[in-house]
Order: C-alpha cells, then sequence, then structure tokens
C-alpha cells in the first residue's frame, strides 16, 4: 500500500533516539478497559499506531494493569482516585470530552473520556502528539469537541460516480448497488473518527431514482453494514431522502405534507429503518431546490416539509437537516431585481420559530454556491429560534478541483470568524453554529466531502489537507491555519523542517493565489457552466441561474444596495449593513460582489478596479510558476509516489491559471479599452 493512502495516519518509525527512548517505555504496555465496538477500534488503532511508530508490540491489558503504562477507558471503568484524580473537576467536559494525563511520576498515561467515543477520541490524540513529536512527561489536556454535529456530506450516487467529485469513483457503491469493500469504508472511517467527524450522509443530496429506494428493504440490509462500520468508529450513519418518496416507492398519489396517508407512509418507513439501524442519524433533505421535488408543488411551505420528516423521526431520536439551498433556477438574466444572494433569508427568514426541535437548518456559507470569496450567508443570525448548521464544501467544485492547489481552512476561519451582530457586537459565526448563541438544542457544521476512490483519495494529495483541516477546525475553531497546516504536513510527511516549513507557506498562500488569477474582487462564476473548471467570463452572464457580472463597457459588478440595488445589503445586522451598503465601506475584496462601478474606480488598495484586475492576474499566474519552484526543491526528500503525484497537478494549474489569466484580462481590456500601466501582454 502507497503511503499516500495512510493520509494522515502514516505513524511513521521514530528513527530519531531522542524522542524514541522519550516514549518507548509508555508503548510497552497498554490497557483499554471494556469491549464496546468503539473501545475496540480504539484499541486497534493504539496496538496499530505504536507497533508501526516503535516497532514492537505492546503488551494488552483489558483491565487497569499495574504493568499497563497506558490506561484507557470511561471514568465509571477505571479507578481514577487510583491516580490521584479526582472525577469531579471533570464534570465539565462534554459527552465527547476526555482527558489525557501523565501521572504516577509520568510513568503512566490516563485517558479517560465520559463515552467510548471520548476514548476514541483521546487516543487519537495521543497518537497525534507522538506524530508531532510532543512531550508526554507533562501532558495534562482536559479537551472537548466544540462543535455538537461534525459533519460529512457524500455527494455519491449508485451508479459509482460522484457529483463533484474529483478523486475517481464512489467508495460506497458501484452499478447501483452498495459496495462490497467495506475494508475501504473502515479506513475512511478510521480516517474520519482521528479528525472528529461524529456524522455522515452517505448518498447525494440530489436523489435519484435508485438512490430513492435507499430506505427500502432492497437496500437497508447493506446500508445497516455501513452503519455497522462507521458505529464503531463514532459515526452515525445518515441518509439523503427524496420528497417525493411516497410516491415514487408506494404509488401514493401525492407526497404532500399535510395528507394524513402522507404522514403514516414516512412514520411506518422510519419505523422500518430504525429496525434496521437502530442509532439511525436521520434525514438529509434538499427539497424545491434545482428541481428537486419539496413541499412547494403542494402550496406548503418548508415547515410544514420538515416538520413532517421530524414528527416520523422524533420517537427515535433521529434529526431532519433541511437543506436553505433553495432559490429561482430558472431566473430570466433580463430581470434585475431577483437576486439569487436574497433567496435563501427571504424563504426562511419568515419561517424563524416554526420549525420542531430536531429540524435543523443546514445553510451554506455564502448566499451564492461556494465561491473563492462571498460574504457570509446573512441567514446566520436572523435565525433566532431554529437550530441551524453551517454547510462548507472541502470538495474544491469552485476552487481548483483538487488539480489546483487551494487550502481552505484559512476561508472557513474567516467565515467563523465573521460577526454578525444579531445580539451586538461579538455574535460571530462560531457562536451560532455551535448553538450558544441562540441556545440551540442542535447545531454543528458540515460539508461536502472531497474523497474517491483514487489510491490518495483525493486526488491531489495535497488535498488530504482540507479533509484532515476542516475536521480540526470544526472540532476546535479557536485553531489556527497555520498551526492546523503544521500538523497535517507532520503527520503526513514527517518532521523534516525545510519540508515543514516549505509546504506550510505554499498551503497558506494558495487561496490567495487562486483568487488572483480567476474571478476579481467577490464577484464570482466566470466558470464553464456544468463542469465549473476553468474560465468562461460570459459563461453564465445570460443564463437562468442568477450569477451575474453585469460588465459593459464602462464598468462591471451586481449592484446590492439598499437604495438602488437588489437589498441584499439590507439583510444584515448594523453595522454590516451600512459596511456592505456603502461604496466608501465596502471591502476591496467584496466590492464587485455589492456594488457596480466604473472601471476607473480606485479601491482602498489605491488602484483601479482594472488596474487590480490586471496586476492580480498577472501575478497570481506567477505565484504558481513559484510554487512549482518551491515543490521542486522538495524532491528527494519526500517519496517519489506523492511528489509526482503533486507536481502533475501542479503542471494543470499552471495551464490553468494562464487560461483565467488571458481571458480576464483580455476581456476586460477589450470591453473597456483601458491599457495595462505596466504594458504586459494582453491580447
Ligand atoms: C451546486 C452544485 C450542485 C449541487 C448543488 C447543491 O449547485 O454545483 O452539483 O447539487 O450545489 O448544493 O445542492
Amino acid at each position: 500500500r502507497q503511503a499516500s493512502y495512510d493520509c494522515w495516519l502514516q505513524y511513521e518509525k521514530i528513527r530519531d533516539h531522542e524522542y524514541y527512548n522519550q516514549y518507548v517505555a509508555y508503548s510497552r504496555g497498554i490497557a483499554v478497559v471494556g469491549d464496546s465496538p468503539i473501545l475496540k477500534s480504539a484499541l486497534d488503532e493504539l496496538e496499530r499506531g505504536l507497533f508501526s511508530m516503535f516497532g514492537q508490540k505492546s503488551t494488552v491489558y483489558n483491565e487497569a494493569a499495574k504493568e499497563a503504562s497506558i490506561i484507557a477507558g470511561t471514568f465509571e471503568s477505571i479507578p481514577l482516585e487510583d491516580y490521584g484524580l479526582n472525577k469531579a473537576s471533570l464534570i465539565n467536559m462534554n459527552e465527547e470530552g476526555y482527558l489525557l494525563k501523565a501521572v504516577k511520576d509520568e510513568e503512566k498515561i490516563i485517558v479517560a473520556a465520559k463515552s467510548d467515543k471520548g476514548v476514541l477520541y483521546a487516543v487519537h490524540h495521543l497518537l497525534r502528539l507522538l506524530q508531532l513529536r510532543e512531550s508526554l512527561k507533562q501532558v495534562n489536556i482536559v479537551e472537548s469537541p466544540k462543535n455538537q454535529l461534525r459533519m460529512l456530506n457524500q455527494w455519491d450516487n449508485m451508479d459509482g460516480s460522484v457529483e463533484r467529485g474529483y478523486s475517481g469513483q464512489s467508495i460506497f457503491y458501484e452499478n447501483h448497488k452498495i459496495t462490497t469493500n467495506l475494508e475501504r469504508i473502515k479506513d475512511y472511517a478510521r480516517l474520519l473518527s482521528s479528525i472528529g467527524i461524529n456524522a455522515i450522509s452517505i448518498n447525494n443530496v440530489n436523489v435519484w431514482k435508485v438512490e430513492t429506494k435507499l430506505i427500502t428493504n432492497d437496500f437497508l440490509p447493506d446500508v445497516a453494514k455501513i452503519a455497522d462500520i462507521l458505529r464503531a468508529y463514532g459515526i452515525k450513519t445518515f441518509l439523503s431522502i427524496n420528497f417525493a418518496s411516497p410516491i415514487e416507492i408506494d404509488g401514493l398519489q401525492t407526497a404532500d405534507p399535510l395528507d394524513p396517508d402522507v404522514k403514516t407512509w414516512w412514520k411506518n418507513k422510519v419505523e422500518e429503518i430504525y429496525r434496521y439501524i437502530p442509532d439511525f442519524g436521520g434525514f438529509v433533505v434538499k427539497a424545491d431546490s434545482e428541481h428537486r421535488p419539496g413541499p412547494f408543488s403542494y402550496d406548503r411551505n418548508h415547515a410544514d416539509g420538515a416538520n413532517l420528516l421530524a414528527e416520523a423521526l422524533e420517537p427515535f431520536g433521529g434529526l431532519v437537516i433541511w437543506r436553505c439551498f433553495v432559490y429561482n433556477c430558472l431566473q430570466d438574466w433580463r430581470d434585475r431585481s431577483t437576486d439569487r444572494a436574497r433567496a435563501a433569508y427571504d424563504h426562511f427568514k419568515p419561517l424563524d420559530g416554526d420549525f420542531l426541535d430536531n429540524v435543523i437548518l443546514q445553510i451554506k456559507n455564502g448566499p451564492m454556491d461556494f465561491q473563492v470569496r462571498e460574504p457570509v450567508s446573512p441567514l446566520f443570525g436572523a435565525l433566532e429560534k431554529t437550530n441551524q448548521m453551517m454547510e462548507f464544501q472541502v470538495a474544491q467544485e469552485y476552487t481548483g478541483q483538487q488539480k489546483d492547489l487551494c487550502f481552505l481552512v484559512p476561508l472557513w476561519k474567516e467565515v467563523l470568524e465573521f460577526d454578525t451582530y444579531a445580539k451586538g457586537e461579538g455574535s460571530k459565526v462560531k457562536n451560532i453554529v455551535n448553538g450558544s448563541l441562540f441556545n440551540d438544542k442542535f447545531s454543528g457544521i458540515c460539508a461536502v466531502s472531497n474523497i474517491g476512490n483514487d489510491e490518495n483519495w483525493t486526488g491531489n494529495t495535497l488535498a488530504q489537507a482540507n479533509l484532515y483541516g476542516y475536521g480540526r477546525l470544526i472540532w476546535n475553531p479557536d485553531l489556527t491555519s497555520e498551526e492546523i497546516a503544521e500538523e497535517w504536513i507532520r503527520s503526513t510527511f514527517g518532521q523534516d523542517p525545510s519540508v515543514v516549513e516549505q509546504i506550510k507557506q505554499m498551503l497558506l498562500d494558495s487561496w490567495s493565489i487562486y483568487e488572483n488569477y480567476t474571478a476579481p474582487l467577490g464577484v464570482g462564476w466566470m466558470v464553464n457552466p456544468h463542469h465549473h473548471y476553468g474560465p468562461n467570463i460570459d459563461g453564465y452572464e445570460y443564463s437562468v441561474w442568477g450569477t451575474y457580472h453585469f460588465a459593459d463597457r464602462d464598468g462591471i459588478g451586481v449592484d446590492r444596495t439598499i437604495e438602488t440595488g437588489t437589498g441584499y445589503a439590507g439583510q444584515y445586522y448594523s453595522p454590516n449593513k451600512e459596511m456592505y451598503n456603502n461604496l466608501e465601506t465596502c471591502p476591496d475584496e467584496l466590492l464587485l460582489f455589492f456594488h457596480h462601478v466604473p472601471y476607473t474606480y480606485k479601491l482602498k488598495s489605491g488602484k483601479t478596479v482594472i488596474q487590480h484586475i490586471y496586476d492580480t492576474h498577472f501575478k497570481g499566474a506567477e505565484q504558481v510558476e513559484e510554487l512549482i519552484e518551491k515543490w521542486n526543491g522538495l524532491r528527494g526528500k519526500i517519496d517519489e509516489i506523492r511528489f509526482v503525484n503533486v507536481s502533475e497537478r501542479f503542471q494543470l494549474q499552471l495551464k490553468n491559471a494562464k487560461e483565467w489569466r488571458d481571458q480576464v484580462n483580455t476581456y476586460f481590456y477589450r470591453k473597456s479599452g483601458i491599457a495595462d500601466e505596466n504594458n504586459r501582454t494582453i491580447y
């Protein structure tokens, strides 16, 4: 098996004597007390990691034996007092939290948690400390995840394809069946549990014909097998469902959420699902969105639709995760008053408070669709009486499709740190999605996954950093991008400081580089329709999708102001509302998202808009050449397979960046007739 397959769980042999001697005694005897499936996974991972790093098998005890140096278990199962630990002091920890502590003159490490899941997370943390060469001598860590649901959405179809997948085929399905390669799913579960993911929906939000039947006994026995594997790693299984299921599965006349037969149908259906999967997580629902069926067909609203399913799931503790990606996808480009950016807020704000307790609204981070730069969705903060969660996209649909390098943690951090002012200063998005600001019963973060059946999971090996970074960031949004990048590199490529520094810089620069050579100043899109890779400035300009830049010979941008535009800026709380609405205070990077300005408009940087476009596009392409040079400097310092994989991707990125540079610059030169101040080549 190639190193790239193991991602950040390399557990490379510790060759440095200093560290080896410091750690090795801990690895000789280990105890994991208890034998639930999750604790078995914890023991498995611990044995595997230690064996691989120290080259010797640990002796395993199933009780807190004197001889064991690492002792893991729940608070109930290990004698905390014997190690001078006091349970009462750990009471603030949440259900998934844990303690890692050196005791008995630093000779033993206690790995203790409230739940089995916490033990598994703690074991991963311990192994991470070893991979990062942290000292264990005085280790004393009390840790709890900051978000409740930490979820991934697979956009996998049962024919084996992955919607917006850039790394091969699905690991879950082939030929309209559930895969028989359950080993790979187990390996995925290992990766996910190591970064704290605790929920996953295993099929595409667009639920097609065969997938609609995932909730029937045609497939439930096999879904249950997947759920069994994931459960042993602390991960709950969810399914995306088709709102029209009663019609499509059992030939009912209607799927009207208020129809008594439809209600009964869902109740029976849910009961059936729980017979196969007793801890089933619930449903993810894309309804009345991009031609998927929903309550609108029956003149009902989204609360009616979501509550129908919520009532059926409630007796079993299941959740409805209802997506807010609802907008008119048959817009007339001539119509300047309709604004797709407004849609989520306009649809869902009026329903605030109408959803049942076990419904969570899933909101994309921006109001459009995972562009390289968007403002934060104004729905965050606007919903005061409704459970809500964030939706990110780890898959790089609009950010280079895992050919181009784009480390997304800094983008996600900006979103989570955004202050909505919903309850005055300090009402940050991270405090909304962790449930604290509005005291939500259920909350969290989910994201579209970026993996497929490629040997290295993510196509571009460096895209593994996004999956790792996503998990780590949503576990603790206060980690910095630098910390996360460094953890990932050291666990993935080892300790050589020159490798660590070089790759870290590359990752941290990459989002801004990608933004430089693609769509400028927050305007977005300008991509090839359908597949969304590469430039096409007018690709979506005269389409039905509501994604326009409105460039003419005089200027560019979308007027979303309150006075003369679509009024979108008014969906924010003050002072964000005024900041975006006012040309003078709108940040440069979002200028064209909120305003239509002449090419000669001067940015806060002192440059005109047109000169900014030229400069960033020349610079972006040059920066890609620099990335390639930096990567070439690593040849021989990392294994050849991973080196070559990334090199090949960089060649594609360079081609892409040049194409973007030349098409964007040429387009705007031809539109505006304004020459580049530096006389560089524009076609
Ligand atoms: C984007 C993406 C689609 C996806 C949709 C969604 O529009 O291109 O493939 O189905 O988002 O999030 O539902």
